[in-house]
């Protein structure tokens, strides 16, 4: 019999969570038992797997022993109790929350940009999973970045709601209708009203006056293309899209580069969908419920002779997380981590 992957979801009733289980089953994953785990409030639950009912347990009543392999995610706190014991446990972690990213000892992994880390997830058991805005913006950086060398990196983003799981879908369902019918509009998820608005805030604001979000992105993206010269300047804006982050990215390379070339190195990256002539990506109709990232309106920068500028636009949910983690699943079963 071929081998399979006793595997553990947590957090498996919220937005990522649901999309793991489908993109594992959707890949094919050698899963063998399937745990879906949540918290006490989604106890008895159902959730589909292969055609199959299984039942959500509790997080807090698991024995990880059970499991080769966890994907975490149900937020930092729960993974900054649960994921070095799993690890302990022998069960592999793959991490979706920002609590272990920027651990030395810990790998942050994008399959299509730094595989040749994966190994150094053997001291704790655990690898984290990028910020959804940075993993895009990686994978379509990092075949620039080996050509040419990347200095500079400035981003705008626009970030659909799903980025704040279950809650800021729902969130913007719920404001949509509530304006439509002249009813009152009531915020918990987002800061303010996201229905028919954009807001310029992303998570807390820290002492330098950018918001926990945006440092992600300069952070992230240092260690992933291990290179702490890379400067990034990132403003991380919530729009009301439910499903695909987008990013108008603006950089600059050490050598120069034209733009056919680049649009060369882009049509052979791995993981990215260059789109032709003056054709663009959006969110609703090209990156929601699939796995490319996709780039669009790639040109020269007007004001910098070394300056590009292009348009990046992936899912959030699935490349953004769920599809990452299952990735990184999948290479530590081809590197037969999984014993
Ligand atoms: P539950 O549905 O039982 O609350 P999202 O990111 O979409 O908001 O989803 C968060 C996920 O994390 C859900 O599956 C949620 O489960 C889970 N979760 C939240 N708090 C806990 C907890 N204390 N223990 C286990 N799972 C939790």
């Amino acid at each position: 019999m071929s081998k399979t992957v006793d595997t553990a979801v947590v957090g498996a009733t919220g937005a990522v969570g649901e999309a793991m289980i489908e993109i594992l089953e959707e890949r094919n994953f050698p899963v063998g038992k399937l745990y879906l785990l949540a918290s006490e409030r989604s106890e008895g639950k159902r959730l589909q797997f292969r055609g199959q009912h299984v039942k959500v347990e509790r997080l807090d009543q698991f024995d990880f022993n059970k499991a080769k392999l966890g994907l975490f995610s149900a937020g930092g706190p729960i993974s900054e109790i649960y994921a070095p014991k799993a690890g302990k446990a022998g069960c592999i972690v793959v991490d979706n929350t920002s609590h272990f990213r920027m651990e030395k000892e810990i790998p942050l992994i994008v399959p299509e940009v730094n595989p040749h880390r994966l190994g150094d997830f053997r001291k704790h058991n655990i690898i984290a999973n990028p910020n959804c805005s940075t993993i895009q913006m990686v994978v379509a950086l990092k075949p620039i970045h080996d050509a040419v060398g990347i200095t500079r990196i400035n981003v705008a983003t626009y970030q659909a709601v799903s980025g704040a799981g279950g809650g800021g879908v729902r969130e913007l369902a719920g404001q949509t209708t509530a304006i439509l019918n002249t009813k009152p509009v009531e915020s918990k998820v987002m800061p303010v009203q996201i229905a028919f608005n954009a807001i310029p805030q992303i998570a807390d604001f820290l002492d330098n006056g950018y918001t926990k979000e945006e440092m992600k992105m300069v952070l992230e993206t240092r260690k992933i293309l291990e290179d702490d010269d890379i400067q990034v300047n990132p403003t991380c804006v919530r729009i009301p899209v439910f499903f695909g982050h987008s990013e108008a990215v603006h950089f600059e390379t050490k050598k120069p580069i034209s733009v056919a070339d680049t649009r060369q190195l882009l049509e052979k990256a791995p993981g990215v969908v260059m789109m032709e002539g003056n054709s663009y990506p959006t969110p609703a109709l090209n990156a929601a419920g699939t796995d490319p990232v996709f780039v669009g309106r790639l040109r020269k920068d007007l004001s910098h002779p070394n300056g590009l500028s292009m348009w990046v636009v992936s899912d959030n949910v699935r490349k953004g997380a769920a599809l990452n983690s299952v990735q990184v699943a999948e290479l530590l079963l081809s590197e037969g981590h999984f014993g």
